[in-house]
């Protein structure tokens, strides 16, 4: 396991201990939001459409939480392994899926080696990242992509015309938690990967459903090739 060092600030340990704590309950209450929208099931399989077409995988989940994501990519025929913070999360992700890896790690410093990925997947785990800390993240996805390897993220979007929105929640699912939500934006998100040398291919905004509160953003991008 990483542990807490300049690498690691005081948001990646709160993060880290706040989903230890939540873990469960998020798995119970999301594990399968994926069979909920077309349109995200949608987006997943035309990334594992363009994985596939450039050479395969392998693709990591980042930020996999109970490894639904990285299970619908499995299916989907694309060698894939998950990522997340949360030790309790890995756990829960290898119970449920014990045919698949998963690993402890950190998205500001993927314990990866340079250019081994056909793919990275981040649904709704960027949304822990700071805006200043987005380019951090974005080097460290270059880094270990394949030249023409893709990257989806998805994230709650924070609206356009708003400072970064920012949300602190010491409560979920009654458990006492100190966790910091980033609402981004798909054009801020898009510039930071521009930054990175990842070249955008494809923005959607989908409006909230059923209990949703803020549209879904997917950005598609890629290492050039
Ligand atoms: C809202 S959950 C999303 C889980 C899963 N991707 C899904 O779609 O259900 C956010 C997940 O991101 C993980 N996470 C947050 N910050 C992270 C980081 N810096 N590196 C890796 N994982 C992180 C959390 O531990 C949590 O499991």
């Amino acid at each position: 396991m990483q542990s807490v060092s300049a690498e690691n600030p005081e948001f990646i340990r709160a993060t880290r201990i706040s989903y230890d704590t939540i873990a469960d309950a998020y798995a119970e209450r999301f594990s399968d939001w994926l069979g909920v929208h077309p349109t995200d099931r949608a987006l997943l399989g035309a990334f594992a459409e363009l994985v596939t077409a450039r050479g395969g995988g392998p693709v990591a989940d980042i930020g996999c939480g109970p490894g639904q994501v990285s299970a619908a990519l499995d299916v989907l025929g694309v060698p894939v392994f998950g990522v997340d913070l949360s030790p309790r999360m890995v756990e829960l992700a290898r119970r449920a899926h014990p045919g698949l890896r998963f690993h402890v790690g950190s998205m500001t410093s993927l314990d990866l080696p340079n250019e081994t990925l056909g793919g990275i997947v981040a649904l709704y785990s960027v949304i822990h990242v700071p805006d200043g800390h987005l380019p951090t993240v974005f080097a460290e996805f270059h880094r270990v992509l394949v030249p023409g390897g893709h990257v989806l993220l998805g994230f709650q979007s924070g609206s356009p015309e708003g400072d970064e929105e920012h949300l602190h929640l010491t409560e979920r699912f009654g458990h006492e938690i100190s966790l910091d939500y980033f609402w981004h934006t798909p054009d801020a998100v898009a510039a930071h990967l521009a930054k990175a040398d990842l070249q955008l291919q494809t923005r959607v905004l989908r409006e909230p459903a059923g209990e949703e509160k803020r549209p879904r953003a997917f950005v598609l991008a890629r290492k050039r090739p």
